[in-house]
C-alpha cells in the first residue's frame, strides 16, 4: 500500500516555474540568445548551472565563457529570481494543493519534498508549508540531479518508506523520469503529450485527488 507522497516544488506546489522561466529569459536575451517556452520545458527540474549550460549551447556559446563568468551569469539569474519570489505568500499555493495535502494527512501518509532548487526551503517557508513536510531533500543534499532518481530515492529512504510505496508528483519531464527510475508511481502535472512515461497526467493541480490515485497504484 502507498505510504508516502513526494512532491516536486517549482510548478507543482507553487508557480515558481514561471519565475525561473522569466529570470532565464531575461538572462538569455541579454546574451542575445533567443529563448522560448518550448525550450524552457527542457530546463524544468534541471539544476541552475546545468540550465545555464543548456542555454549557452542553444546560443552556440558553449565555449565562450570561463567558469568564473558562468558562475557570475548563474548568480545574476538567481538574483533576479530572488526578487521575483520575495513577495510569495500562502495565497500563492497552487489550486488544490492544500486540499491534496489535507487528504494525504487524513490518510496518515508521509509527505516529502524532492526539489532541485537551492531556494526550496525559503519558498516553502514563504508559502507557510514547510512544517507539512516530514522530509525535505533539495539540491544542496544530493550529488546527481534529475533525471537521476537519487533525489527521490533519498527522500524515500529518509521517510523510511520503500520506493514502491511512494507516489511522486512532478511538472518536469526530467522529474517524471527520476520518479520512474526510482520505481515510484509518477503523477505528472501539465500537457498530456509532454509526459509519455507518467502513470497519470493531470492538466492542473486542482485535479489532484488521492482517492482517485490510490486504486491505480499497483
Ligand atoms: C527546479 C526548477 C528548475 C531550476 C532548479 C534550480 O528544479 O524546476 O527550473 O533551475 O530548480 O533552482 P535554483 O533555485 O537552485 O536555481
Ligand atoms: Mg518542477
Amino acid at each position: 500500500p502507498v505510504q508516502a507522497v513526494i512532491f516536486d516544488l517549482d510548478g507543482v506546489i507553487t508557480d515558481t516555474a514561471e519565475y525561473h522561466y522569466e529570470a532565464w529569459k531575461v538572462l538569455a536575451e541579454e546574451l542575445s540568445i533567443p529563448f522560448t517556452r518550448e525550450f524552457n520545458e527542457e530546463l524544468k527540474g534541471i539544476s541552475r548551472m546545468e540550465s545555464l549550460e543548456k542555454i549557452l549551447v542553444l546560443g552556440g556559446k558553449a565555449h565562450g565563457f570561463t567558469e568564473e563568468q558562468k558562475n557570475a551569469l548563474a548568480d545574476k539569474k538567481n538574483e533576479h529570481y530572488l526578487t521575483l519570489i520575495q513577495n510569495i505568500t500562502p495565497a500563492d499555493v497552487l489550486p488544490g494543493i492544500n486540499e491534496f495535502i489535507a487528504e494525504i494527512e487524513a490518510q496518515g501518509l508521509k509527505i516529502g519534498l524532492a526539489s532541485a532548487s537551492k531556494n526550496a526551503i525559503a519558498v516553502l517557508e514563504s508559502l507557510g508549508l514547510k512544517d507539512k513536510f516530514h522530509v525535505i531533500v533539495d539540491a544542496k543534499t544530493v550529488h546527481r540531479g534529475k533525471p537521476d532518481p537519487e533525489i527521490f530515492l533519498k527522500a524515500a529512504r529518509l521517510l523510511e518508506v520503500e520506493p514502491g510505496a511512494c507516489i511522486g508528483v512532478e511538472d518536469a519531464a526530467a522529474g517524471v523520469e527520476a520518479i520512474k527510475g526510482a520505481g515510484m508511481f509518477a503523477v505528472a502535472i501539465g500537457a498530456k503529450e509532454l509526459f509519455a512515461h507518467a502513470d497519470l497526467v493531470y492538466e492542473s493541480t486542482d485535479e489532484l485527488s488521492l482517492e482517485a490515485i490510490l486504486p491505480l497504484v499497483r
